[in-house]
């Protein structure tokens, strides 16, 4: 069977994807327990190094040492900076602080000295970083990393994580756990750990993500991290970083006790576990052979929160107060209380091995309106956001199924789902099972699951669902479109193609057989003709109705069961089959190459999002393509044209143009503006298309020759072009004498015919034999008079409306039966 010969390479695809993007298997065989081991002692031996240390051991620049890695006098790290550096992490906790700062930074503090400011950060900032004129005219240390590290065998490669550009752009997630061991008995510090998602402004915008651990001073928002590796001791040499001797003792004091229970986990651990403070980000892959990477301090200090209308009950000097404000953030209950200001930092960082200092851009050294140092919102309002974002998308994907099933009850025959693009329809569903597998896959950028998230992915699921329903409509009724025309062509030119040469033309499995089927189901029609005069002879002139309703709704189960034979029917579902699997394929290639493409350099990344947003956002061009190439109109509801953009766009506005997005997309306006001047312009294409005509900005002979119902006709001898009607030979050709009429003229240059539809009189212009000028002047002014009347190949004429209700059921003509090309 064709089928499962298809799924066979889609099932090894979709496998081979699942090997490359899932993590590599860690090598964690027992053989290198003595190695374990010693890294276990070392640590111990570090921890010692911390306890015993006193504030001031370590001071590179007066010949103080530490017995830590990376932290000796030949290891030849750039110490030189870490005082400035510290300096300038005083600075500006007193310049965002100011008097306050004095009690916070010597732990005397009281009433007077309280800082209004979150006790709990867990959330993210983000925003801007520039080079610090620290440090900026000292050179790179050069490491000798078999000197400083020698167990660790790293490859030679350039560091990882070097800023080299003079700018960019950072982001930090924190978070801070809620077991209270890793505070200390006055909760003055806590443990935290932060995410750091930092790029620079350089041609390609490398970027890196990494983690750092550290403590979170609570009393005055100050946070110190470090990154830990094998080459650097940091987590153990932190209390060395701070800014004081009261930091410095809480600080020992807190990881002293914490880093001995992390290292007495560790050690009883049944599988080995190198580096409990790994910077990696998925906390694993910090395998055997790590690339070396530069290491980095980092100082950040949360800015006092101001309240826009602090309120007299709550002053904001009172320190109960941000903690009945973080209280209801996590757990609301309706409390009056008013909106404090977001979260936001100033950042100071400082890697001494690569030998370099940056810090955020914001006031003073840049005006406000530049930059602002780094805002972000605490995780309950993320969430919130989310939440809300995730039921406007549900509700976008509600009004999507809408305006499908809408169009669904509009292309309800044959004929009508004929002219719909099955493209068109199939890029849009394209992009729900993408927004589907998003939903899905959102909590690897949150990091935390929302329920809002699967409920609305079941919807987006429900949409594909309807989509694929519809397409599946529009392929039955087309493939037999197809067969149809093959066979013509096939007997059109009998001497260039044998049966034989057909047979491979056609789709596997097809044979030509004697009757054509057309795509309104010839064979099974009762005689139409006689039904609709039933109708106009008891009185019903202008309502056409199916001659069998039931009929229509089954029509597809028609041409499935097939009158014909059971071929065509058997290679359709083959098609069908390999359609599903094509989509899939497609669907899941994009999805993965997507994933992937997280981890691009900035440059590439957003040249393919935004490649990506604009193939998805041209789905209405294989619809103007198929109207240019079936000459035919009206093929979507306008409101399914207008709506369905609309719905498209939102999704892609609000990545592209909100900042605090939920997978955190850079803001990118002109992109954007491109985007919606596209969609715009595919409307308009199919708006001209249904006024002017389909063709109208294509040039003659580009498209391959149409019908044109609409044809100016000339009264010639024979009568070869003009409707059978006129004539009485044709008359009786039709053999329904009564239908028509003789045409009769009541002035020069017109003719009255009669439309067996509605029974009638047509009144049409007919230039007159060797047309003289006067009829061209008449000419101009006809466009709009030829559209009121239909001509059909068969040389019947109807009224327009008339004809193009007709069609929407049949595509055949009403009076001979014969097959009409389709509008
Ligand atoms: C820390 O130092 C004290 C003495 O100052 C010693 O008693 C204690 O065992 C040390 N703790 C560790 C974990 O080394
Ligand atoms: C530094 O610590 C190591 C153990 O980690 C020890 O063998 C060495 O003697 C110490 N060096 C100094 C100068 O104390
Ligand atoms: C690096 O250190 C190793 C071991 O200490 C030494 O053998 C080597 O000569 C050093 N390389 C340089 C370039 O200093
Ligand atoms: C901080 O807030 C987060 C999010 O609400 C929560 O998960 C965490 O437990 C909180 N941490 C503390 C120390 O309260
Ligand atoms: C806790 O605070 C009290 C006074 O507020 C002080 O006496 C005590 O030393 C503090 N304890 C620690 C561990 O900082
Ligand atoms: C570190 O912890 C040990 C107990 O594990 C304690 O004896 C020692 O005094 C602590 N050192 C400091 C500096 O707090
Ligand atoms: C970091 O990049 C700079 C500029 O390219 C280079 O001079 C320096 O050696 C690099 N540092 C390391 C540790 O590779
Ligand atoms: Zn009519
Ligand atoms: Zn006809």
């Amino acid at each position: 069977m064709a089928t499962s010969r298809d799924s066979r390479p889609f099932i090894l695809i979709i496998i081979l994807l699942l090997l490359i993007n899932s993590p590599e298997p860690q090598q964690q065989s027992f053989a290198t327990r003595p190695r374990y081991d010693h890294t276990i002692a070392r640590e111990w031996d570090a921890l010692d190094v911390l306890n015993r240390t006193r504030y001031g051991d370590f001071d590179g620049e007066h010949g103080h040492w530490l017995n830590l890695t990376g932290f000796r006098e030949n290891d030849g790290l750039a110490w030189q900076l870490l005082a400035p550096v510290q300096q300038r992490a005083k600075e500006q906790t007193v310049g965002l602080l100011g008097v306050q700062a004095e009690g916070a930074l010597t732990g005397s503090l009281d009433e007077s000295s309280y800082s209004a400011v979150y006790r709990n950060v867990t959330g993210f900032v983000q925003g801007e970083w520039a080079r610090s004129k620290i440090g900026h005219d000292s050179p790179a240390p050069l490491l000798n990393l078999s000197a400083i590290a020698p167990d660790s065998a790293y490859p030679l490669a350039d560091y990882d994580r070097n800023l080299t550009g003079g700018s960019g752009n950072v982001r930090i997630h924190f978070t801070e756990l809620g077991d209270r061991t890793r505070a200390n008995v006055n909760e003055s510090i806590s443990e935290i750990s932060a995410r750091i998602v930092i790029g620079e402004d350089t041609s390609m915008g490398d970027w890196w993500e990494f983690t750092l651990h550290g403590v979170h001073f609570l009393k005055f928002g100050g946070v110190v991290l470090t990154t830990t590796s094998e080459k650097f001791a940091g987590i153990f040499a932190l209390p060395h970083f701070t800014i004081t001797d009261h930091l410095y003792s809480i600080s020992q004091e807190l990881l002293n006790r914490t880093v001995h229970d992390t290292i007495t986990r560790q050690e009883s651990r049944s599988y080995p576990t190198w580096n409990p403070w790994s910077s990696a980000v998925d906390g694993t892959s910090e395998s055997l052979f790590p690339a070396p990477h530069c290491e980095y301090i980092i100082y950040l200090q949360q800015h006092p929160v101001h309240i826009n209308r602090p309120s007299k009950q709550y002053p904001i000097s009172n320190p109960y107060f941000m903690g009945l404000i973080e209280d209801e953030m996590r757990y609301p209950t309706g409390s009056p209380l008013p909106n404090p200001s977001q979260l936001s930092m100033s950042m100071v960082a400082f890697s001494p091995d690569c030998g370099f200092v940056i810090e955020s851009k914001g006031p003073p050294e840049y005006s406000p309106t530049e930059a602002s140092h780094l805002k972000g919102l605490k995780l309950e309002k993320f969430m919130d956001g989310a939440r809300r974002s995730t039921l406007a998308f549900a509700a976008v994907l509600a009004l999507q199924v809408i305006l499908v099933v809408r169009q669904m009850k509009e292309a309800s025959t044959p004929s009508t789902r004929s002219r719909i693009s099955f493209y068109s329809i199939a890029v849009l569903a394209l992009g729900d099972g993408f927004a589907f597998l998003t939903l899905i896959f959102v909590h690897l950028y949150l990091n935390t699951s929302l329920l809002a998230l699967y409920a609305t992915a079941f919807l987006a699921l429900f949409s594909v669902v309807f989509e694929l329903r519809f397409l599946m409509d529009i392929w039955t009724v087309q493939a037999t479109e197809r067969r149809r025309q093959e066979r013509q062509e096939a007997s059109i030119h009998p001497a260039a193609t044998s049966p034989g040469v057909s047979l491979s033309n056609v789709p596997q499995g097809t044979q030509p057989t004697g009757p054509i089927d057309s795509a309104a189901g010839v064979d099974t029609l009762p005689l139409p003709v006689t039904a609709s005069r039933r109708g106009v002879d008891t009185g019903v002139t202008s309502i056409i109705l199916p001659p069998d309703q039931d009929e229509d709704a089954t029509a597809d189960a028609n041409t499935a069961t097939g009158t014909t034979g059971s071929t065509g029917p058997v290679s359709t579902r083959i098609e069908l089959g390999t359609l599903y699997t094509r989509y899939c394929l497609i669907l899941i290639v994009t999805f993965f190459l997507t994933l992937h493409s997280t981890s691009w350099p900035t440059a590439a990344r957003s040249i393919y999002s935004n490649l990506l947003a604009f193939s998805y956002l041209s789905f209405w061009c294989p619809q103007i393509y198929r109207n240019i190439m079936r000459n035919c109109r009206k093929a979507l509801r306008w409101d399914f044209v207008i709506g369905q953009s609309l719905v498209r766009l939102m999704p892609i506005t609000y990545f592209y143009a909100v900042s605090d997005n939920i997978i955190f997309s850079e803001n990118d306006y002109q992109a954007l503006l491109v985007l919606f001047g596209w969609v715009w312009i595919q409307i308009l294409a199919l708006v001209s298309q249904e006024m002017v005509g389909p063709r109208f900005f294509i040039r003659e002979g580009w498209a391959p020759p149409a019908y044109d119902y609409h044809p100016v006709l000339r009264e010639d001898e024979e009568g070869a072009t003009m409707p059978i009607g006129s004539t009485q030979t044709s008359e009786e050709e039709s053999g329904s004498p009564s239908t028509t009429m003789p045409g009769e003229s009541k002035e020069k240059g017109k003719k009255i015919f009669d439309c067996t539809i509605c029974t009638q009189d047509i009144e049409v212009s007919v230039i007159p034999s060797g047309g003289s000028a006067e009829s061209n002047s008449g000419l101009g002014g006809n466009i709009l008079a030829r559209r009121a009347y239909m001509v059909t190949p068969c040389r019947h004429i109807f009224h327009t409306p008339c004809l193009e209700g007709w069609m929407r059921y049949r595509l055949q003509c009403p009076n001979c039966r014969e097959i009409l090309p389709p509008l």
